[in-house]
């Protein structure tokens, strides 16, 4: 732990080249042409994409501007390239913790340009202090947008199963509320999230169970095969259709355990970021969760 500690805080000091062979396995690369490249094979594996232009917490809105025309372009050249995929975005690079109007007006543009394509746009789940306003951006664009915009929500958050329950007669225009479930990567401190790993886990089950319920759509996101696993139990058990869950991997993890799953029969979606903002993003990644640098170790050392 130490170790991992050490090497999360020395990452941004390091070469970038150095972090860049890390990096490659998880990023699709820097441009547009780079996410279509790997979401074309991608869907050549029977998988769909989500989406993600790299980038988070502005500190200026100029920057939320040029955010919103890299996704504006980045839906119009996947869309008109027949990819099989929606989108996904983190509100605090439209300036969340700014100007919360200003980051709705973005969000409404580029979901707009989506549901002109008949496509979806997911909004990532962020740290603690995003979880109230990203609510709230959730609620105010599934009125405009009811069949075209998602949520994430964190099992590891004390407080997730309240909010769903505050969010379930949200369903518009018989379009049913569409979350990802993930366990949540941010680091929190007790009183706001659990931290024990089996805990995270028995309440990822226990919200993936009450939207199951609640005929909420949900995108299971894990790489833990012990969470896979209960999840079929339980869709089984809700004999839920295929049409109101997806399973949902990260771009380079676990492809093995992806296969598998895709063999089974079970629709699965990989999350594909790119974009210049990649040395940042994996840096403050691995700063925030340090047990991560112990899969740098392994790439690094062991490819
Ligand atoms: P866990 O961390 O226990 O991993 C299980 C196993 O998977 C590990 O033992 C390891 O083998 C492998 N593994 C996991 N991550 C790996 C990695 N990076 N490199 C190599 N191996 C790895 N979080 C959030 O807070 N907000 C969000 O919006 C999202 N969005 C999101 C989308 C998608 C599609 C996924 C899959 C995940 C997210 N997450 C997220 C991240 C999520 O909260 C969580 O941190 C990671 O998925 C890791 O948790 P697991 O459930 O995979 O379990």
């Amino acid at each position: 732990m130490i170790v991992n500690k050490l090497i999360a805080n020395m990452l941004p000091h390091m070469p970038k080249r150095l972090i860049w062979i890390f990096s490659k396995r998880y990023i699709a690369g820097e441009t547009i042409d780079d996410g279509l490249r790997a979401a074309r094979e991608l869907n050549a594996q029977g998988v769909e994409v989500t989406v993600d232009v790299l980038g988070e917490f502005i500190t200026s809105l100029a920057q939320a501007e040029g955010y919103k025309n890299k996704y504006l372009e980045t839906i119009d050249r996947f869309t008109s390239e027949n990819i099989k995929g929606n989108f996904s975005l983190k509100p605090s690079m439209f300036g969340l913790l700014i100007d919360k109007e200003a980051c709705y007006k973005h969000l409404y543009n580029i979901i707009a340009l989506a549901v002109e394509k008949n496509s979806f746009v997911r909004i990532d789940m962020e740290d603690s202090q995003c979880v109230d306003p990203e609510m709230t951006l959730f609620k105010q664009l599934k009125k405009e947008f009811p069949g075209h915009v998602g949520l994430v929500v964190q099992a590891y958050l004390r407080r997730t199963l309240d909010d769903l329950n505050s969010l379930n007669n949200l369903t518009a225009n018989g379009h049913p509320l569409n979350f990802r479930l993930c366990k949540g990567i941010y680091v929190e401190p007790p009183h706001v999230a659990y931290k024990d790993y089996q805990e995270v886990r028995d309440h990822f089950l226990e919200d993936l169970e009450y939207m199951f319920k609640n005929k909420m759509y949900v995108g299971i996101a894990t790489h833990d095969k012990y969470l896979i696993d209960q999840a079929k139990i339980l869709i089984e058990k809700y004999e839920v259709p295929k049409d109101m869950y997806e399973f949902q991997m990260l771009y380079g993890v676990t492809p093995e355990l992806r296969r598998s799953v895709v063999q089974e029969g079970h629709k699965m979606r990989v999350y594909v970021p790119f974009g210049k903002e990649w040395f940042g993003y994996s840096t403050r990644r691995l700063k925030e969760n340090p047990k991560m640098a112990s899969h740098i170790i392994k790439a690094l050392f062991f490819r």
